[in-house]
């Protein structure tokens, strides 16, 4: 399986609950590796922005209101497969369908307020780190 990365977000309901650290640790102790992390506020346009996918859905407006009330934490994690070894670790979108030991299970409340995001794809996941860390060294070599 070849090295890739992934863009993680950990979202304003867990940042709000205190949760920074132990998501961080689950990342850590499944192995990925941290290649750069950063606290920020989404504005409206760069939530938008970076769920446009979804912006016909009739969640979108919800989306982007949850998005944007408080701070998140944006990382990169790097690893053997790290695309789909994270969202195994982060567990299905809706926390009642999660299982036992991933990041939704333990801290999602609702399938709109699941806790964490994380790339579907190699390809998204490339467009995602560049999203948020564009043009930024990572892991001490340049992306
Ligand atoms: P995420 O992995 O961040 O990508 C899109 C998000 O849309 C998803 O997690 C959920 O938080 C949200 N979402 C998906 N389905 C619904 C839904 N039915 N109602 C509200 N939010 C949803």
């Amino acid at each position: 399986m070849a090295k890739e990365r992934t863009l993680g977000i950990i979202k304003p309901d867990s940042v709000e609950q205190n949760h920074v650290g132990d998501i961080l640790g689950m990342v850590e102790r499944s192995g990925l590796e941290l290649q750069a992390v950063r606290m920020t506020r989404l504005s409206r346009p760069q939530a938008e922005g970076f769920y446009a996918v979804h912006s016909e859905r009739p969640f979108f407006g919800e989306l982007v209101d949850f998005m944007t009330r408080g701070p998140v934490v944006v990382f990169v994690a790097e690893g053997e497969g790290a695309v789909a070894a994270y969202r195994k670790l982060m567990g299905a979108t809706n926390p009642a369908e999660a299982d036992e030991g991933t990041i939704r299970k333990a801290f999602g409340g609702s399938i709109g307020e699941n806790a964490v995001h994380g790339s579907d794809s190699v390809e998204n996941a490339v467009k995602e780190v560049a999203y948020f860390f564009p043009g930024f060294e990572l892991g001490g070599t340049a992306s």
